[in-house]
């Protein structure tokens, strides 16, 4: 079945849609990309999300209209790609869209009386079903909060179908705004798969870049900047005491705590001689950060063969090269092979572009939604259960 997959992460750059033929279930499931496009989202949708999903207080109508306009761009990005690779919008079974996060809480709160956990995504389903004429599935993440889960991350499922191996222990890593990983044991079965958020992804880059460039870049291309700057190891070592950091996995973090308030903090922490200098010293501590991730929590499980990197991350090289570097630091300093002997590689090599692999995802869990079968992972969650994810609205297909 032909089914697409949207999605647009806390970078807040645009919607990923990904076009994917799929057949079978569960760990059985084959997915055959058929398409795989990035379509941007106007500056000034931009700047809204990032303003909503910062905490700023915005009136119930803007919320709202926000969703609905999300759900027309989002509507409008999937004909845009099945036009521009030559598939005819009849022949589109399925849409899975993940929406906009610009809610997300990691932990219950006392409100009202009551301890509630809750997130939301935007981007509302209906105009998408509308538009197109196709069954659409959104809302992915709150079946499996309502189940004492943290909503978060999803993608591991697809993790575990794609990397799964009967001799290599894997770690996927995504780097989008919030970097996290995906590890999954040599011949491990679903329920000892290890995931969380690792901290910040691009967001802390990018708001350096943007600001460095006075709002005329919205990232550091190819991570040019950083590659002319020095990094400063004292302030790596002092942000990684952030406890965030040493909280054992299953978490999940956002722009609550990596956004505005963390970039002052972290140009607070130390004396930049220029933006480069800044630049560089982000995307170190990035890379320090998930090989911190993998070197604290990964490895005195399980060892690890390959590092399988995506997201719009991997198009800086700069951070691509300290990512390699820190991974492979320590126990095999000096040598080629990395800890344990790891192999780190884009996921563009193992037939899964870097900046597709979330929109695919989506694709995959909505198939498994329209199957009426669970497809979360309870140890990735800490849901009490995996749950079928998401609310359907029927096409007139
Ligand atoms: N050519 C590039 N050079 C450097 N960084 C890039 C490039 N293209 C994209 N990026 C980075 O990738 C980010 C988007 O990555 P993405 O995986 O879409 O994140 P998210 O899932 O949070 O939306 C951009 O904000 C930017 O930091
Ligand atoms: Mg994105």
């Amino acid at each position: 079945m032909l089914v697409a997959g949207m999605m647009s992460g806390t970078s807040a750059d645009g919607i990923d849609v990904a076009l994917a033929e799929i057949t079978g279930l569960e760990w059985k499931t084959r997915i055959r990309l058929r398409a795989s496009r990035f379509v941007p989202y106007p500056p000034d949708v931009r700047h809204r999300i990032l303003a909503i999903s910062g905490g700023a207080l915005v009136p119930a109508s803007e919320l709202s209209q926000m969703n609905f306009l999300l759900g027309e761009l989002f509507a409008r990005a999937c004909l845009h790609v099945c036009r521009r690779s030559g598939i005819g919008k009849g022949r589109l079974r399925l849409i899975g869209s993940h929406g906009q996060t610009v809610y997300h809480q990691n932990a219950a709160s006392r409100f009202c009386g009551l301890r509630v956990q809750s997130t939301l995504q935007i981007g509302e389903p209906a105009v998408i079903a509308e538009r197109t004429g196709v069954t659409t599935i959104g809302d992915f993440r709150t079946a499996d909060v309502a189940a004492g889960g943290r909503g978060a991350p999803l993608v591991p499922y697809l993790d575990y179908l794609l990397y799964r191996h009967p001799r290599r222990g894997r770690v996927a890593v995504n780097i989008g705004g919030i970097a996290n990983l995906t590890a999954i044991p040599a011949r491990g079965g679903p329920e000892e798969v290890i995931a969380f958020d690792t901290g910040p992804g691009n967001m802390l880059l990018d708001a350096l870049a943007e600001r460095a460039t006075k709002g005329k870049l919205r990232y550091d291309p190819a991570g040019r900047m950083a590659a002319r700057g020095e990094i400063s190891e004292t302030v790596v070592r002092r942000l990684l005491r952030h406890a965030y950091f040493r909280l054992p996995p299953p978490k999940t973090t956002g722009r609550e705590q990596f956004g505005r308030d963390y970039l002052k903090r972290f140009l607070a922490s130390g004396r930049f001689h220029s933006s480069q200098d800044a630049l560089a010293t982000a995307a170190a501590l990035t890379a320090e950060s998930i090989a911190y991730g993998v070197k604290k929590f990964v490895l005195p499980k399980f060892s690890v063969a390959d590092c399988i990197v995506s997201g719009g991350g991997v198009k800086n090289l700069f951070l691509m090269k300290e990512l390699r570097r820190r991974l492979c630091a320590d126990q095999d300093a000096g040598q080629e092979k990395g800890s344990g002997g790891m192999r780190v590689l884009t996921s563009d090599a193992t037939g899964i572009p870097a900046d597709g692999k979330e929109a695919i995802a989506f694709a995959v869990l909505a198939y498994h939604t329209l199957h009426r079968w669970p497809s979360s992972l309870a140890s990735a969650t800490g849901a009490r259960h995996p749950a079928i994810l998401g609310k359907v609205v029927y096409g007139k297909q």
